[in-house]
């Protein structure tokens, strides 16, 4: 067998070059496609984004060459996954600036990063009384599993504020924070809205108060750069699906003293050290909250897509993002019956909005049989609808990889459809 290294392994070092939209769509296969006879729009990045080519092959290398179960395996196959699987998690370490690779946890995603903290953390450390921060923005994935345990400790989960801007109001915030409050959870950025929060304030507020802060990054990876350390929070989490890579893993950063403390999430293989009847004792960081086999692959295809993004031209792709989002706010100005719902001063590229007298979903429909791609409903975020008083918003959510004639043909989409509808 050749000795040659599969690509997900090596890659030489390359310089990002300056960020150009349509070499990087080039890198997407996905999106030279026709859908109902349009070439394909696709705004849906908030709930996943597209894979480029490299993620792909990783995921076809490993399975066509190194398929294999992780650690202990006396051959050559299971060698080559683990340090595959291992080198990712050091990827992503370095790609937050986390201080040590065994504070990446793997899970399956977002959601149950943040169930891993809410019943271990939660389950081990809240006592009657105490009191949870959420914004009241948040997914759903960031408000129920921290009901669930608040209800078995007896604890409370509050909401933050939020004005009709989608803006956190960070008076409100320093005002709830007493020494009741034991976490603040926060998303980095609203998948509903965009807004973007200050982090690295809450942090310092929630910490001067003696509470942790756990921050849902799944809408903010896909659009910069985050250094857990600068931002001083506790906990950060993701997907790896919105940051061009694989589904069904994710990643849990945790300060590596809370997670020491903090007890098994799941029983099975790999989170121990030893089994007995007698008693068993449990693995060191990070596998101690890894039992059972892991999402190899996804983890080997996460790391091809981090060393993709190492690959591009980060600052120029965040520009462009901007750039696409201040066009489409300047075209939707000029839609008569538009309303934009999120226009909090820091925002990523998301664009939520309604039509006087139109549902969601009907202009959804009516987007798709043009070949746009947007996602409709109250997008697992019930309490900010229901606070604005709407069933839910039409979401274009952009990415790098989408060009101005994108928002051009969405604006023109939207005109046929509204001359339909009204
Ligand atoms: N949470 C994902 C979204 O916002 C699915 O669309």
């Amino acid at each position: 067998m050749s000795e040659e290294r599969p690509v997900y392994q090596v890659r030489p070092p390359e310089q990002p070059q300056a960020f150009c939209v349509e070499r990087v769509r080039a890198d997407f296969p996905i999106l030279q496609q026709q859908v109902n006879g349009h070439p394909l729009v696709y705004l849906d990045n908030a709930a996943t984004t597209q894979k480029p080519e490299c993620v792909i092959q990783a995921l076809v290398d490993y399975y066509r060459r190194d398929n294999s179960n992780v650690h202990r395996g006396a051959h050559a196959l299971s060698d080559r996954a683990t340090a595959a699987f291992e080198e990712a998690r050091s990827k992503v370490a370095r790609l937050l600036n986390a201080e040590d690779a065994r504070q990446i946890l793997w899970t399956r995603g977002t959601t149950e990063s943040i169930n891993l903290v809410a019943a271990s953390w939660g389950r081990s450390s809240l006592q009657p009384g105490d009191r949870i921060l959420v914004s009241a923005m948040e997914h759903h994935s960031n408000i129920v599993p921290w009901q669930m345990v608040a209800a078995e400790r007896g604890a409370t989960v509050e909401p933050i504020p939020v004005d009709r801007s989608g803006t956190l109001d960070m008076t409100a915030l320093a005002a709830m924070l007493d020494g009741r409050v034991r976490m603040v959870a926060v998303g980095h950025v609203s998948n509903a809205l965009g807004s973007i929060n200050p982090v690295d304030r809450i942090v310092a507020l929630a910490h001067a108060a003696g509470a942790l802060v756990l921050v849902d990054g799944a809408q903010a990876v896909a659009h910069w750069s985050v250094d857990v350390q600068a931002l001083g929070c506790d906990f950060y989490a993701f997907s790896a699906h919105k940051l061009f890579g694989p589904t069904g893993i994710g990643v849990l950063y945790g300060r590596r003293e809370l997670l020491e403390a903090m007890p098994p999430y799941q029983g099975g293989g790999e989170m121990i050290e030893s089994v007995s009847f007698a008693g068993t004792t449990y693995n060191q960081l990070p596998y101690k909250f890894e039992a059972g086999t892991p999402d190899i692959a996804g983890a080997i295809g996460l790391g091809a897509a981090v060393d993709y993004l190492n690959r591009l031209d980060r600052a120029g792709a965040a520009r462009h993002e901007e750039a696409l989002l201040a066009r489409s706010v300047a075209l939707a100005e000029r839609v008569p019956g538009l309303e934009l719902v999120g226009t909090a001063a820091h925002k990523a590229s998301v664009l939520s909005f309604n039509l006087a007298g139109v549902h969601p979903a009907d202009l959804g429909t009516l987007l798709d049989q043009q070949g746009i791609a947007v996602r409709t409903g109250n997008h697992c975020a019930q309490p900010i609808m229901e606070q604005f008083g709407i069933p839910g918003t039409v979401r274009a959510s952009f990415s790098f990889y989408n060009t101005f004639d994108d928002v051009d043909r969405l604006f023109a989409a939207l005109e046929k459809a509204r001359q339909f509808l009204q």
